[in-house]
Parts: structure tokens; sequence; C-alpha cells
């Protein structure tokens, strides 16, 4: 108290007076529960007679990640350590963002590869404010570039939902990883780098990463990534169907289209906005699959074990 400065005195005592009558009430609570205890023991805490502290103590289970959400995690985590921050969207998300300012126009073929779960009762809207329930976590890259400019490098960790029927390998909810890269000078090699990276990162740095021409109509041009199967070593097995490599992820470059309706919405605000000017500003996307992922670490070959609640699965994780 003598080194507290004169103003701050007053303030001071007050705290630790506070803190002190916390600190009493404390112990004196733990007491009873102690005495009880004791006495339910008929254990008076008596120095003479003591606690018998051979006799084994109460265990409690720990609780640990679902072994789900520890590999979102793992892959969210590679990516903070290149820089990136995480970004959150709602999983009932609207038809413009899950959709129309990806590239997908209103009835177009490619929407027919997300089988949706759609909201009742919404035919009144206009098209593009009908709710969904999110088919994937690409509608989070919208709205992150809608609110902030270049540069981007993000990832998205979340559920979404599909109108699948529930197999070995499918579930009509499963959760995604996506992540988004936009800045000046942002090519297809930032893309094969970082993506070989984060699967070295997660797989062992002897796997080897490969990229195949694919389709996604918010990217352009589009891959499908495989790794080196990691059961084999890319000699051939089951596991891979005898070729050697695990398809693991979608990606692609950011498609100009995405940034012409991201820069439309942002002109709503400011109609001088430039900021996805597609001849100063590129980027790339990558979206993959936790559960697939997470099967392939733990050699799982049922989708439906992780959300069973069955603890003699979960406790392997512990
Ligand atoms: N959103 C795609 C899907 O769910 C994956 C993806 C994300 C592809 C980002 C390219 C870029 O199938």
């Amino acid at each position: 108290m003598k080194n507290v400065p004169p103003e701050y005195k007053k303030n001071f005592g007050e705290s630790f007076n506070r803190f002190k009558s916390n600190l009493d009430l404390h112990l004196k609570q733990a007491k009873g529960r102690f005495n009880k205890f004791a006495e339910a023991k008929k254990l008076q805490s008596g120095a003479e007679q003591g606690i018998d502290i051979t006799l084994p103590g109460a265990t409690r289970a720990p609780g640990i990640p679902h072994p789900l959400l520890k590999t979102m995690h793992e892959i969210v985590s590679v990516f903070h350590h290149l820089g990136y921050s995480t970004n959150l969207g709602p999983q009932v998300e609207s038809d413009f963002y899950n959709f129309e300012a990806l590239n997908f126009p209103p009835n177009h073929p490619a929407r027919d590869t997300q089988d949706t779960l759609l909201i009742a009762a919404q035919h009144e809207r206009p098209s593009r404010d009908r709710l969904l329930m999110r088919t994937h976590t690409s509608p989070v890259q919208i709205r992150t570039m809608i609110a902030q400019a270049p540069p981007i490098r993000i990832v998205i960790p979340g559920k979404v939902h599909r109108n699948d029927a529930a197999d070995a390998t499918h579930s009509p909810i499963f959760h995604q990883v996506e992540g988004l890269c936009v800045d000046t000078n942002i090519t297809f090699s930032d893309l094969k780098g970082t993506l070989d990276h984060a699967m070295k990162a997660l797989f062992g740095s002897d796997v080897k990463t490969r990229f195949f021409p694919s389709f996604f109509p918010f990217t352009e041009p589009s891959a499908d990534v495989q790794i080196s199967c990691i059961f084999c070593g890319g000699k051939g097995c089951r596991k891979c169907k005898h070729s050697g490599w695990i398809e693991l992820l979608g990606c692609g470059m950011v498609d100009p289209a995405v940034f012409a309706a991201v820069t439309e919405e942002r002109r709503k605000l400011d109609p001088t906005d430039d900021a996805y000017n597609p001849e100063k500003i590129t980027g790339f996307a990558f979206g993959m699959g936790v559960e697939r992922i997470a099967m392939i670490q733990h050699g799982i070959s049922d989708i439906g074990h992780f959300y069973s609640g069955d603890m003699r699965f979960l406790e392997q994780f512990a």
C-alpha cells in the first residue's frame, strides 16, 4: 500500500478488499464442502486420523476434441501459419451468396452438382433472396470480398448441407475448409505452392501433389488436387483404387465473373469502388472436405462413425 501513489490509494484499497472478501468466501465454501465430505466418510479432519491418501482418487474422464474438429483445427492452423485469418458465415444462406455471385446462374445445370436443401415457403421472394442450406463454404468468399478490399488471405471452416443419401462416404451434413487469397500478382504457381505445402503439412513431407483440370463455375482455370496415396506410397492399393493417387480437394483461380459480382455489390455502397478490378487483382480459392481428410488420416472407412456418438470410436482419439 505504501508504494501506491496517493491518487490511486482509494481505488486500490477497494479492489484489494473486494479480492480479499471473495477469497475468504471461496475458502469458506471449499472448507464447507470438504467437511461435509469428511463427515460422510466418517473421517473427521483431525490431525491424528488424517485422510487415507492410499485410497484411489475419484477419476473423471477428461474431454477431448471430436476427431472432426481436431482435423478441422489442424487444417486451419496450417494456413494460420501462412498468415491467413479465419472467417465464418451463416449455414442458412441466400441463393445469391451460395450460387449467383459464384457464377451459377439461375437454372444452370452446374447447380445440379450440389443437390440443395431449400428452406420452405420462399417462392414469393425474388430468386436471389431465397434461403437455402449452404451447400459449400464458398459463399463466405463473397461475403468477405464485399466487406473488405484486397489483400485477402482467409480460411473458412464450417458445416455444409446437401440433399445426399447417407452411405459410407456421404452424409447430408458435412464440413469443409475453404481458402481464399486475393492480391496483386497472385498466380497459379502460388496456388500450387500453397496447397503442396498444406498437403505436406497435413500428411507428411513425402506426399506428392498433382493438379488435374476440373470445373467449378467460380474458378477458371479449375483443378482437382490429388495426393500420392499415403497407404501404399503411390504403388497402388485398394484404398487408392490401384491408381497410386487420392483425390482430395477442388481449387482454381478466382473467375473474373466473381470479381464482377462482388464489384456490383460494393458499388451499391460506393459507386466508384474499383478494389476488385480483374486487370489489377487476381486470386485463388480452394475447398476441402474435412471428413474425407480425417478419414484418410485415421484410416476410417465409414463416415457415419463421426456422427454416431459411439464412445468405443471416440475414445480412440483420447
Ligand atoms: N466449393 C467447392 C465444392 O464444394 C469446392 C471449391 C472451393 C472449388 C473453392 C474451388 C474453389 O465443391
